[in-house]
């Protein structure tokens, strides 16, 4: 069994889609495990995105990133951190495949809906900068 971090980004609270992504984590049999809302200030999102912090679209992500409220979930399954990523579809939407979050719903390769753990070291980061033990179940 593995763990990831999933955000829903401020776009996607912005476009009615908790709802919809959740579906389709539990339509693939992904287990919620963990799960809030909160609003990012400009600290927090820097210190999440901190390996993106040289390149050119820091600031503009950090400024979306804090635009509105966003959710974080940790998800659990087997090989759920390539799974939850097949299922968001590629960074930039316009490569994404057909059914994916990102293809059916991202504005802009910016403005994308969901963050998904690219790996099991960044998951541990990832789900630990968002969440203490007490709060995640199971
Ligand atoms: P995410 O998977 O959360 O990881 C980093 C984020 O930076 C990415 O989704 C996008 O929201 C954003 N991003 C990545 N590449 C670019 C880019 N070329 N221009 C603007 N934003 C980007």
């Amino acid at each position: 069994m593995e763990r990831t971090l999933s955000l829903i980004k401020p776009d996607g609270v912005e476009k009615n889609l908790i709802g919809e992504v959740i579906k389709r984590f539990q339509d693939h049999d992904i287990k919620i495990v963990a799960m809030k809302m909160l609003h990012l200030n400009r600290k927090q999102a820097e210190g999440f995105y901190a390996v993106h912090r040289e390149k050119p679209f820091f600031n503009s992500l950090t400024d979306f990133m804090t635009s509105g409220p966003i959710v974080a979930l940790v998800l659990e399954g087997d090989r759920v951190i390539e799974l939850n990523r097949k299922l968001m579809g590629a960074t930039d939407y316009t490569k994404a495949e057909e059914g994916t979050i990102r293809r059916d719903f991202a504005s802009s390769i910016e403005q994308n809906v969901v963050h998904g753990s690219d790996a099991p070291e960044t998951a541990a980061f990832e789900i630990g900068y968002f969440f203490n033990s007490f709060e995640i179940v199971g």
